[in-house]
């Protein structure tokens, strides 16, 4: 670096935002440190013994103490206010925003991008482009944070967390994990790059890969019984292939689903033993104990890995767990094409 600075590069648009709340607080800070230092050495050496007379006891000061008290109390507000409504502005991703899904694992960050390029410890991203990240962790919790981009968002294992932000100068910038999670957490790390829309269109392009993926033929599902469905729980390795680079993620998550035989219940005819999937994302489920939830992403999760949890109304509790069948990058898949099955045809 050829400059010394005391702030990253801001490179996306909450940079300024979050740095004008800190540059407040520090003066605030600085200001009252300052004060407090100086009020105790100038008292200290006006007010030092200078004889046995023994001082003036003194009971209160009405006025003192509601400034003492005022001011602080509407310099944090202010601060606080000023912080909510930068977070929640953050934390609102825009709908059009472009989706990438993000895995920790001990100690890497895996980047899935839904028109099928994988990146390890680096992400491509277009700028000026609203991103949407999608994370979760496959061991313990890990802390996506990019300081340029001013923003650091906790990964967990069992949920999802999200993070939008935009990307305001092409460049490269520093990613790095910012909770402890092991020997090697300083090492888990990487560069987020950021590309002229038209260089990334060209990346893009570059790592989709022709190859073709084939799901399930509809003769196999169609012959799958309940009994053949009991007899897959127990050889614990199913037929659930890797994610691979440069395929669609959506056509991944397809071909998972039928090769894990989802399909066999989830078949979206009359009288199927699960429920129909189509249109599911983003609508109310109505359970079968009455209670309502809304299907979003950490609900499809949960039902593939703890089906019981939520039985939708008017089915039985017959589905097997997948724990321990599928990663978190397969069940990332898989739940992005549930997201987008709007019609269904096996
Ligand atoms: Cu992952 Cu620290």
């Amino acid at each position: 670096m050829s400059s010394f600075s005391f702030f990253p590069e801001q490179a996306a648009t909450f940079s300024s935002s979050v740095d004008a709340i800190y540059i407040f607080m520090l003066w605030v800070s600085g200001f009252f440190t300052l004060l407090v230092v100086a009020l105790t050495v100038f008292l200290s050496i006006k007010y030092r013994k200078k004889d046995d007379r023994a001082p003036e006891a003194i009971h209160g000061n009405l006025l003192l103490e509601l400034i003492w008290t005022g001011i602080p109390l509407l310099l944090t507000l202010v601060m606080f206010a000023w912080g909510t409504f930068v977070y929640v502005k953050q934390v609102h991703i825009p709908a059009d925003a472009k989706e990438i899904f993000v895995v920790g694992k001990q100690w890497m960050w895996k980047i899935q991008h839904g028109e099928g390029p994988r990146e390890m410890n680096e992400l491509t991203v277009p700028v000026g482009k609203s991103i949407k990240l999608t994370m979760t962790s496959e061991d313990v919790i890990h802390s996506f944070y990019v300081p340029a981009f001013r923003f650091k968002a906790d990964v967990v294992p069992g949920k999802y967390t999200f993070m939008g932000f935009k990307a305001t100068k092409p460049g490269k910038y520093h990613l790095f994990c910012a909770e402890y999670c092991g020997t090697e957490h300083s090492k888990m790390g990487g560069w987020v790059h950021v590309l002229p829309q038209d260089e990334f269109d060209k990346w893009l392009a570059s790592h989709v890969s022709d190859e073709k993926i084939t799901t399930a033929p509809t003769a196999a599902v169609a012959t799958a019984s309940p009994s053949t469905i009991v007899e897959s729980q127990s050889t614990p390795a199913l037929a659930a292939a890797p994610i691979v680079a440069g395929v669609p993620f959506v056509a991944q998550g397809k071909k998972l689903f039928h090769d894990l035989k989802c399909i066999s219940c989830h078949s979206a005819v009359s009288g199927a033993m699960g429920p129909n999937l189509n249109g599911l994302f983003g609508s109310e489920v109505t359970l079968d104990g009455g209670q309502k939830i809304k299907a979003d992403a950490n609900y499809i999760r949960e039902s593939i890995l703890s089906p019981n949890e939520k039985i939708t109304g008017g089915y039985q509790a017959l589905m097997p767990t997948y724990k321990g069948q599928v990663n978190e990058e397969q069940i990332l898949a898989v739940v992005e094409y549930i997201k987008n099955l709007t019609d269904q045809k096996n």
